[in-house]
């Protein structure tokens, strides 16, 4: 770090000076370009406020629009800095990504997660939690979980088979009662919104299969779910706005609505603890002393974070495929004669796998990823470029449009256009001999903060996709699909398909 750098004070004044005399408090050769807090033409502006925190998407983008002047690091590495705050920093640059993910962690001079986009999550599943906490409390919790979230584990023959039949059991009959009711129908074709069957189904798994619990389908989707999707809501807005959403709740007497959902969102979490005095599910392989008390701010995430993410990735999937009927009937080419999902009946399925892969690039479920300095702190890049990023900066990682610009992995890189949804870009990759660990898409994440879930998400998922595809023909009803973000991303159409059962 240069001498006037170190040497500089921190604080509301020295913000202020900066702010006003326009001095770039970042440094380095990959120097991050100013975004002006007001300028006519955007889409947006460039913070969340009550009018625009349900557009997410929108505001990141607005942090890129007069851009494409910039040189170099600048096009896509953007802060904002107001008010006497610290900056915020906004990189769709993935080589500063896996920088900043890779140096993410409770050693000194490492980044902690930032909670401030989180604030309204902690108040629903408590400050202790895996995703939520930083430093130590982060690093007990994730010793906790390593053992029954392992690949080792859960890939594991054995354990996986029990896993992997109870799934698809649970996905038979769910299929089961959309096949009755098709038929019932007496249509060739139904049209039906997915998003909405895939949630319980998610939920079941977690819940029945998973934490070894014993819900009754209907209890799932009348009383769960809709507990958990009002309490989703509720902890966006709780983020963007407390004040004003407090005193909305209590004008409208919505606190009774409130408390009601948070009792339910209890009882689940008891249901899911329930199994662990006899070993069931999970719990089998669960070694602790800690108290039940001491894990339910992480029950309540897996349970809630979970349900969103896996619904998000399985929405993507099935969305995708609705609209690629030839890559579909692929799909179906592999899996129509596979009664068992087993790791290498799953590995076989190189469609299928590309499907997932491509889905998670295009549409994350987390679109990005917050992180906050501790202290001024220097990153360098596998490329080599430093960047100075000082104590306090908030830092947006925006997976989302870094997976969809042209230059990281458009047609000259990639075979195919970064926007389009094109599984074969994968194929085209490994034959010029790229590993997806080299092109990483941070679909879950990277680095110490990796998510524990993958393993689980990628067969809840792929089983889900599998057997859809293997029953029904499903299109898509709009031309095109755009997509809604909150806590993760969701086609904004609620996966809108026509289906058909197949011959
Ligand atoms: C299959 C869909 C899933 C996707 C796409 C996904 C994505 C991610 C991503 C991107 C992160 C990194 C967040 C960050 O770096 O800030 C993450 C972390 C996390 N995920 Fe997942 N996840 C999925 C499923 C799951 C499941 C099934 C569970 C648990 C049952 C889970 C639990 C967690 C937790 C606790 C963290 C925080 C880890 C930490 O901070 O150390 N996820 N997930």
């Amino acid at each position: 770090m240069s001498e006037t750098l170190r040497n500089q004070p921190t604080g509301w004044m020295s913000h202020c000076w900066r702010q006003l005399t326009g001095e770039n408090p970042f440094s380095g050769d990959c120097l991050p370009s100013r975004v002006p807090l007001f300028r006519t033409g955007r889409p947006t502006l460039p913070f969340p406020h009550l009018w625009n925190y349900k557009e997410p998407i929108k505001i990141f983008e607005t942090f890129y629009c007069d851009a494409g002047t910039e040189i170099g690091a600048a096009r896509h590495n953007r802060y904002l800095y107001i008010a006497g705050l610290p900056p915020v920093l906004l990189s769709r640059d993935p080589a500063v990504i896996r920088a900043v993910l890779s140096a993410t962690g409770d050693k000194p001079g490492q980044f902690d997660r930032d909670t401030a986009p989180t604030a309204g999550i902690a108040r629903a599943t408590g400050v202790d939690s895996l995703l939520y906490a930083n430093g130590a409390i982060w690093r007990r919790q994730k010793r906790l979980s390593a053992e029954p979230f392992s690949r080792a584990n859960l890939f594991q023959p054995e354990k996986f088979h029990g896993f992997e039949q109870t799934f698809r059991k649970t996905v038979s009959e769910r299929l089961e009662a959309l096949r009755a009711h098709q038929k019932a129908s007496g249509q060739k074709t139904i049209r039906i919104q997915l998003e909405a069957e895939i949630k319980v189904v998610m939920l079941e798994m977690l819940v029945n299969n998973f934490f070894g619990g014993r819900v009754a389908y209907d209890e799932l989707r009348g009383r769960f779910v809709p507990a958990l999707e009002s309490l989703i809501e509720h902890m966006i807005s709780d983020t963007v706005a407390p004040m004003s959403q407090a005193f909305y709740r209590l004008v409208t007497g919505r606190n009774a609505i409130l408390r009601r959902r948070q009792a339910d969102f209890e009882a689940l979490t008891d249901i899911a603890l329930a199994g662990r005095a006899d070993g069931l599910g999970l719990w089998q392989q669960f070694q602790s002393d800690a108290s039940n008390d001491a894990l339910r701010s992480n029950i309540r995430v897996f349970l809630a974070g979970a349900m969103e993410a896996t619904t998000s990735f399985a929405s993507w999937a099935i969305s995708h495929l609705s609209h690629a009927l030839a890559i579909q009937e692929q799909v179906f080419d592999e899996v129509k004669g596979m009664t068992v999902y087993d790791p290498d009946n799953l590995m076989s399925a190189v469609t299928l796998n590309r499907v997932l892969e491509e889905t998670l690039r295009l549409t994350p479920a987390l679109y990005f990823l917050p992180r906050r300095a501790t202290v001024d702190t220097w990153i360098e890049t596998t490329d080599h470029r430093k960047m100075y990023i000082p104590e306090g900066t908030q830092i947006r990682l925006d997976v989302w449009h870094a997976n969809r610009c042209e230059e990281f992995w458009g047609r000259e890189v990639t075979g195919y256009p970064a926007e389009a949804f094109a599984p074969e870009r994968w194929e085209f990759l490994a034959r010029k001999g790229i590993t997806s660990r080299e092109m990483l898409h941070f679909g879950f994440g990277h680095g110490p903060r990796f998510c524990p879930g993958r393993f689980l998400g990628l067969l809840e998922v792929g089983l889900v996709v599998g057997a859809l595809v293997k029953l029904f023909k499903f299109t898509a009803v709009s031309e095109r699909t755009g997509a809604k973000a909150g806590v993760s991303t969701k086609p904004a159409d609620g996966v809108l398909v026509d289906m058909e059962l197949r011959a």
